[in-house]
């Protein structure tokens, strides 16, 4: 396994998924933490981040110095080579030609890391790397026992070994899809320089799963609220299969839900996989506690107390349940880790169903804390969920709530209903719904005129919002084809009775959210 030090990249988190895609087992510590969480992990090789600082300074982090010492193979990459440099006895300096974006490299010599990898040949028969660089500082003068092993014009030295100690530095930046290599270099340095095996696959990290489940909660009752979104319901799969009928998983149909959502949680997990599944019919509950509420911040609180309360009463008839299960997944642990070190650029809230029920005398048990999304998505398809639901567009927490502006009516919510599936089943018609991140109809409760046949129609307008986005946190509106959205307004105008007028949202993520409320 390898271990990955944080020095604040943004793409620290893209090094782990890539080391993981080759199959091996990372995990991601802070470049603050302690010689002895560096010895206990045991590392098969490490890996050290890019990151913001310079080490022109003397106070910006270093690598503990253990790290050079257990005697496994270290790849440094951007800052980490700079602090790598620095540490072994090299000089860094602060360059004023600063390099960002495509670069080429040549490589020189024959290191393990980049021998025989590469994109073009030169003239003279030295092979050349087109990589991804960001990057102001540069090493200047290579640590005793180094080698250059890649030179490109803004960095003389943009790679170093130390091939004796397993030491490897590279300025470039080998996890983004830019540098074309950087699979194979990072391959390279996992699997054939630090010796681990590719042995992490799905069937292999459920195998564990269902282990380290099992031995934490012996025969013990679990309880798990399941929304039908990918997280959960990949824990409901996998404790099911871990646990049978230990498990209990309590549905909460809030009737805010999707067209025929509820029908279908309940047929792929109660009748297909024969996950013992409470249903909470609550719709009723729900439209009472939001009628005459049209605050935006205080729906989505009505709704989540409401979840919270519910799946608190039905805790509390299982009384044997010892165990709160969720789909706490790895980006989650790293955000809120970060956040807590005041290292986090972006911090986003998680409350997916509303949080958890306070004063809980339950322990908690996440078998996906250790997953990337796509790693969740491929256990969930080697469990046998179905593809659409494993591989469908997020929905929020609040649901519906959140997309019919101001009151929530179950008439506004049934026209909406009806609006967004036709809008998803065109997409997924015209193979367009893997090609935007999320889509959905958001139901405006104000009247347009119009006119079908002879008569004036005075009715609600739906508006269409598709996005492509990577985060979440940034998105640009989708350019839809206008004959797409022709046929979405035809359709949802002739066959949702109620609707006279659709639109298309081309707001961009900032300023406008994603969501309407
Ligand atoms: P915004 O609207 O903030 O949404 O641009 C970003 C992403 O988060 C989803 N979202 C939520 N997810 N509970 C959730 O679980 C919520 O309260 C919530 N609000 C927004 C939204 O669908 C988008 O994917």
């Amino acid at each position: 396994k390898i271990l990955i030090l944080d020095f604040g990249s943004q793409y620290t988190q893209l090094i782990a998924r890539r080391i993981r895609e080759i199959g091996v087992y990372c995990e991601i510590y802070s470049c603050e933490c302690s010689a002895a969480e560096v010895a206990n992990f045991a590392p098969n090789g490490i890996i050290l981040s890019g990151g913001p600082e310079t080490v022109t300074s003397a106070d910006t982090p270093r690598a503990p110095q253990i790290v050079f010492e257990l005697g496994v193979p270290v790849l440094g990459i951007c800052y980490g080579m700079q602090t790598m440099a620095e540490q072994l006895g090299g000089k860094v300096e602060s360059s004023n030609h600063r390099e960002f974006g495509y670069a080429q490299i040549r490589a020189r010599g024959h290191s393990k890391l980049l021998n025989g990898i590469e994109d073009h040949l030169s003239p003279e028969g030295f092979g050349l790397l087109d990589v991804w660089m960001s990057h102001g500082d540069r090493v200047s003068v290579l640590p005793e026992g180094f080698s250059l092993i890649a030179s490109s014009e803004g960095a003389p030295i943009a790679g170093i070994a130390n091939e004796a100690q397993g030491f490897y530095a590279v300025q470039f930046h080998p996890e983004v899809t830019h540098t074309h290599q950087g699979g194979r270099i990072l391959s390279r340095f996992v699997l054939d320089i630090c010796g681990c095996e590719a042995l992490w696959t799905a069937g292999h990290i459920i195998n564990d799963s269902i282990q380290a489940v099992r031995a934490k909660v012996g025969s013990d009752a679990v309880i798990l609220g399941l929304s039908g979104g990918v997280d959960s319901s990949v824990v409901a799969a996998l404790l099911h299969k871990a646990i049978g009928t230990q498990l209990t998983c309590v549905f909460v149909d809030t009737g805010l839900l999707r067209l025929h959502e509820g029908d279908q949680v309940m047929a792929i997990f109660a009748e297909h996989l024969g996950v013992k599944v409470i249903r909470v019919n609550a719709e009723s509950r729900y439209l009472a506690a939001l009628a005459g509420v049209s605050d935006p911040e205080q729906k989505r609180k009505v709704i989540g107390n409401l979840f919270v309360d519910i799946f608190d009463e039905e805790a509390a008839k299982l009384t044997d349940a010892r165990w709160l299960a969720q789909g706490t997944i790895y980006p989650d642990v790293i955000e809120s880790a970060g956040a807590k070190s005041g290292k986090a650029h972006l911090i986003k809230s998680h409350h997916n169903v509303g949080g958890l029920p306070e004063n809980m005398t339950l322990k908690l048990v996440e078998p996906l804390r250790e997953l990337f999304k796509d790693e969740v998505r491929k256990i969930g398809l080697e469990l046998g969920l179905p593809a659409e639901m494993v591989f469908r567009h997020p929905f929020p927490g609040p649901g519906l709530g959140v997309r019919i502006l101001g009151e929530v009516k179950k008439s506004y919510a049934d026209l909406l209903r009806q609006a967004d599936a036709i809008f998803i089943e065109e997409l997924y018609r015209h193979d367009l719904y893997h090609k935007v991140s999320q889509a959905f109809a958001v139901f405006l409760p104000v009247k347009s005129v119009g006119v079908m046949g002879d008569g004036r129609r005075y009715d609600y307008v739906i508006a269409i919002r598709a996005v492509e986005t990577i985060d979440f946190m940034t998105a640009r509106w989708a350019h839809l084809p206008y004959e797409f959205l022709d046929l979405i307004s035809r359709r949802i105008i002739n066959e949702v009775a109620g609707i006279s007028r659709v639109t298309y949202d081309i707001s961009g993520k900032p300023p406008a959210t994603i969501e309407w409320e």
